[in-house]
């Protein structure tokens, strides 16, 4: 006897709404910050999770099965075999070691690329038109090499690059403004790391453009109290890694937010990691860093024309040859 009885006449609709599957794959502090906060914001009809730990692996898909009863119905899978991705909108790379105190994200590099060379295959075969988000670090250089490995079209792999450092400026701005991060634009561009760039300009608070505002108001300190706030930025990881030992939270929430952009084709503008040579007179080489770009369900749609400084402009370039230079060693 089936639970339910049918209505008379019933007759499914003529279009299905599309099923949506988002594969995670390394369900460590990151992948799991992820998997969670896609789960809390119903992003997917389905979860895909991959590890190369079947207990942890099959540990936190139980975890997250048990809490069903408070969440969006999701269909939640966990596979050390990549066939579990099948068929994936979006697979989001976590997998890879990060920093202990004191070492920089560049300092990965090696190890992370060794696993780039298993993981990124597989997940080209399951899922031929999906989106590559890389977040594992050096997250600029391992999204290159995510391009590289998956033969996809540049528009299909991005990196969460800067949109992490943006929400920390924002916050910092924000707390120091005494109004809501939601009302602050500012974007940091670059390396997500220690070469990274602040867009002065880009500063804006309720629609205010914030330095032009300063400057009106002769608030010349103010100029100096930004800088240190850039400061700030770069230094966050390194603080919460020496207190907590990684970083999960922040950057759960901006990749579900990046998520949410590509899948809800939401064409907003976020600073990702994108093919960035000939946008801001970047030459030299395929290198992806940073740039403000609206995202939707084909991806990267386009980047946009921030005004740069002089000042920016140069050191945006800066970034971009510290990336190269550790890219030129790479043997993919
Ligand atoms: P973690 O050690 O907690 O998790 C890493 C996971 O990867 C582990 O579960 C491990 O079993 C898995 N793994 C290792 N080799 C694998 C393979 N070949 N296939 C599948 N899974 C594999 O590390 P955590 O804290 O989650 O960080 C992960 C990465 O994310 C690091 O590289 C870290 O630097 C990076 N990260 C990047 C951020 C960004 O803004 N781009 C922010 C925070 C972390
Ligand atoms: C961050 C490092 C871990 O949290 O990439 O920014």
């Amino acid at each position: 006897q089936a639970f339910f009885k049918p209505i008379q006449n019933a007759a499914p609709p003529s279009s299905t709404k599309r099923h949506t599957k988002i594969s995670v794959v390394g369900v460590g502090n990151v992948g799991m910050a992820i998997a969670q906060t896609i789960l809390t914001q119903d992003l997917a009809d389905e979860l895909a999770l991959v590890d190369a730990k079947a207990d942890k692996l099959r540990g936190e898909m139980l975890d997250l099965q048990h809490a069903a009863a408070f969440l969006p119905r999701t269909k939640i899978q966990a596979s050390l075999d990549y066939s579990i991705t099948s068929g994936s909108d979006l697979c989001i790379i976590t997998a890879g070691v990060r920093q202990n105190p004191g070492e920089t994200r560049l300092n990965l590099l090696e190890r992370n690329l060794a696993l780039f060379r298993n993981i990124v295959p597989p997940l080209v075969k399951y899922s031929p038109d999906c989106i590559l988000l890389v977040v594992s670090n050096p997250v600029d250089v391992l999204t290159y090499v995510a391009w590289k490995l998956s033969g996809f079209p540049p528009n299909r792999v991005i990196g969460s690059g800067t949109n992490l450092d943006s929400s920390r400026f924002r916050f910092l701005i924000a707390d120091h403004l005494d109004v809501n991060a939601q009302d602050v634009q500012a974007y940091i561009v670059g390396e997500h790391g220690d070469s990274s760039v602040a867009l002065w300009s880009s500063i804006s608070v309720g629609g205010v453009p914030v330095l032009s505002f300063l400057k009106r108001q002769q608030i010349a300190y103010e100029k100096e109290t930004l800088e240190n706030i850039h400061k700030e930025v770069v230094q966050s990881a390194y603080e919460v890694i020496n207190l907590k030992g990684y970083t999960s939270w922040a950057i759960g929430y901006s990749v579900a937010s990046l998520a949410r952009t590509i899948l809800r084709d939401q064409r907003r503008v976020h600073p990702v990691s994108v093919l960035a040579k000939g946008f801001y007179e970047i030459e030299g080489g395929d290198v992806f860093l940073s740039l403000p770009a609206q995202l939707g369900r084909s991806g990267v749609l386009g980047v946009t024309n921030v005004h740069l400084t002089d000042e920016e402009a140069g050191q945006l370039k800066d970034s971009a040859k510290t990336i190269l230079e550790v890219q030129s060693q790479l043997k993919i």
